[in-house]
């Protein structure tokens, strides 16, 4: 699953999911992030305010997989703030129960920053889930790459 504001995730999550053979679905918001909102370089901007703000949880527009058919769930997202777009954290809430007891593990694009304090923050939300060491990709990723991390997880 990829949530993904300006396609580099996207591109990355799909390759990945090419290359594994594994479902790809989308997690889109109800609001869309224009490309003003997504301008970090002003304060006032809605990505800029829903990360500084711990409880906001933006809505989404996705109908949810059917979680029963699914033993292993990879997450992709971009960073913002050095963590999860809250987006992230509304999935992870309100599929908590679905997510628990699965094979889970998040990989990112991101302008440099680690994927770290994302995982944790995912992590947080869903603890009873078997865990694998997320990873960071840059948005050139190749498919193999992204695969040898997947492959890796020992899922
Ligand atoms: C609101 C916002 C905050 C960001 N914060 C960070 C950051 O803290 N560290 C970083 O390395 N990159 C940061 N970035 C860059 C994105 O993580 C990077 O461009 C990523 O590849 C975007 O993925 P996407 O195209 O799938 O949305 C930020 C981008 C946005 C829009």
């Amino acid at each position: 699953m990829c949530f993904s504001a300006t396609g580099n995730t996207r591109g990355v999550a799909r390759a990945l999911a090419g290359a594994i053979g594994a479902d790809y679905l989308e997690i889109e918001p109800e609001q869309p992030y224009t490309e003003h909102d997504l301008d970090y370089d002003d304060e006032t901007t809605r990505a800029t305010v829903e990360q500084r703000d711990g409880t906001a949880r933006p809505g989404i527009a996705s109908a949810m997989p059917e979680w029963g058919d699914y033993d292993v769930i990879l997450f992709g997202h971009p960073i913002w703030w050095e963590t999860v777009p809250r987006i992230m954290c509304t999935l992870f809430e309100q599929n908590a129960a679905a997510l628990a007891g699965k094979r889970l593990a998040d990989f990112c694009t991101s302008g440099g920053s680690g994927i770290g304090r994302a995982t944790d923050e995912l992590k947080g939300i869903v603890p009873d889930a078997e865990w694998g060491v997320g990873r960071r990709f840059e948005a050139s990723a190749s498919a193999e790459e992204v695969a040898a991390w997947a492959q890796g997880l020992g899922f």
